[in-house]
């Protein structure tokens, strides 16, 4: 297995491009599945996940052609991709696939939306926690759906189509917001979602889904109110830039100190981590070419910061910032209230001579002076960045292995670090 090898103390300097989101790709091409015209996805990042997901939708049958370069497109540029789902020719998505990537499981709401029936295995647990699709399902049932359990497998139903209801979330999901949301724009009659997820990634679907006909009002709000319609068109959309990469970035920068210009990133995605990072030290500044980031001379300053659903500091920092409080002139708290389990960093991080103490749902963090290199591994890709993060200021050589998780959700971190004067290597076994 691959892994990357790093030489810690080097300064950031220059330009990270930052690629298409992930968390908004993921659903857009399983958005593909609603409608028998061509959905275009342009800034289409090229990611581990994002090409399991081609291989997922073509068990369905659904032809993903991927557009060449043009003239002109940088090496950066994310790929267009061209997604038809002329036919569908499998309501059937299997567990070796679906077990692979959770957020494969979204496809049962478009399949049940226009075939009226599906068949999806469970997804199972993962590293960060027991992750259960209970409110994924009760959102399906609002709408009418008869949903059995059998052999691992939902079994959804809707012989008569989709109906339109109220979803009211008890718990902000992000997974279930894209569910309710998808299924109901094909459903008859009106649906309201309360207590939606407010995350940009819903609200750049709600945009696509609206160019392909979908009547959606109120995305980026708690509240969603659909209008179903009968049949959905295709449509061309760009993928909004990657908020987690751009803050992982960010957070690189501030630990290694240095100025980059993150290009293409937005700063009302992620403001409420920007503003930690201004409390930590570090200089930003919004321009039009994207957000700017700098940290010199000055120390790390502790932080007290507890995770929540969007406008809230996101989960998927949350490890990027505790590698950084790991040098800070003082004791940090970082509270985890989205995953029950999404701590498997902390083990790590103190191979390098972090001094973090668990309790519960929060880690303290007291800042030591000096990291040293050392062999890690982590089995979340948010939390293997946060190694690769911790490892920029760690003297001496570090070892991040299962690589895997970074090509993941991370496209060419390598080569994107590199260029800002990192020294950073992949090693095939
Ligand atoms: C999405 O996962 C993201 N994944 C995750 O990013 C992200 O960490 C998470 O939202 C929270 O922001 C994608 O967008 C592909 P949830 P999702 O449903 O939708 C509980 C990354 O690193 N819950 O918002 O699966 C759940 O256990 C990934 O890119 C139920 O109890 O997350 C959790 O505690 C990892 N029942 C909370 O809700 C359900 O039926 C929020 O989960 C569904 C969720």
């Amino acid at each position: 297995m691959d892994r990357i090898r790093i030489v810690g103390g080097k300064h950031l300097t220059g330009t990270i491009p930052i690629s298409g989101a992930k968390n908004a790709t993921l659903p857009l091409m399983i958005a593909s599945l609603l409608t028998d015209e061509t959905l275009v996805l342009e800034n289409v990042p090229r990611l581990a996940d994002v090409a399991l997901l081609q291989r997922i939708l073509g068990n369905h049958g659904v032809d993903v052609m991927v557009g060449g370069k043009r003239p002109g497109d940088g090496e950066y540029d994310g790929q267009t991709l061209h997604i038809s789902a002329k036919r569908i020719v499998d309501t059937t998505a299997p567990y070796d696939l679906v077990s692979r990537m959770r957020a494969s499981f979204w496809v049962v709401a478009p399949l049940l939306a226009r075939m009226g029936q599906a068949k999806v295995s469970l997804p199972g647990g993962c590293a960060i926690g027991t992750r259960p699709v209970d409110l994924l399902l009760m959102s399906l049932r609002a709408l009418g759906a008869e949903i059995e359990i059998d052999g691992g497998y939902v079994l959804a139903r809707a012989p008569h189509g989709l109906k339109g209801g109220e979803v009211v979330f008890p718990k902000v999901t992000v997974g279930g917001t894209h569910t309710a949301l998808m299924a109901a724009t094909l459903a008859r009659g009106t649906t309201v979602i309360e207590n939606a997820a407010r995350e940009p990634e819903i609200v750049d679907v709600a945009d696509c889904l609206i160019k392909m006909g979908a009547k959606i009002s109120g995305a980026g709000t708690s509240r969603i109110e659909i209008e179903g319609v009968s049949r959905l068109d295709g449509a061309r959309h760009r993928v909004l830039p990657d908020r987690i990469e751009t803050g992982t970035y960010a957070m690189a920068v501030a630990m290694a100190g240095g100025d980059v210009m993150l290009a293409g990133a937005k700063p009302e995605l992620l403001q409420s981590a920007l503003d930690v990072l201004v409390e930590a030290g570090a200089e930003i500044a919004a321009t039009n070419e994207g957000i700017r980031i700098a940290r010199n001379g000055a120390g790390i300053a502790p932080v007290e910061v507890v995770t929540a659903p969007f406008p809230g500091f996101p989960t998927d920092l949350q490890a990027q910032l505790m590698a950084l409080m790991t040098r800070a002139k003082g004791t940090s708290h970082i509270t985890e209230t989205i995953f029950e389990n999404r701590f498997m960093h902390v083990q790590e991080l103190a191979r390098f001579g972090a001094h973090i103490k668990l309790d519960g749902e929060t880690a303290t963090i007291e800042g030591v002076d000096r990291l040293k290199g050392a062999p890690v591994m982590a089995t979340d890709l948010r939390a293997s960045v946060s190694l690769v993060i911790a490892a920029l200021a760690a003297e001496g050589e570090t070892f991040v292995n299962r690589v895997y998780h970074l090509d993941r959700g991370f496209e060419r971190l390598e080569a994107k670090l590199n260029a800002c004067g990192a020294a950073i290597e992949r090693l095939s076994a």
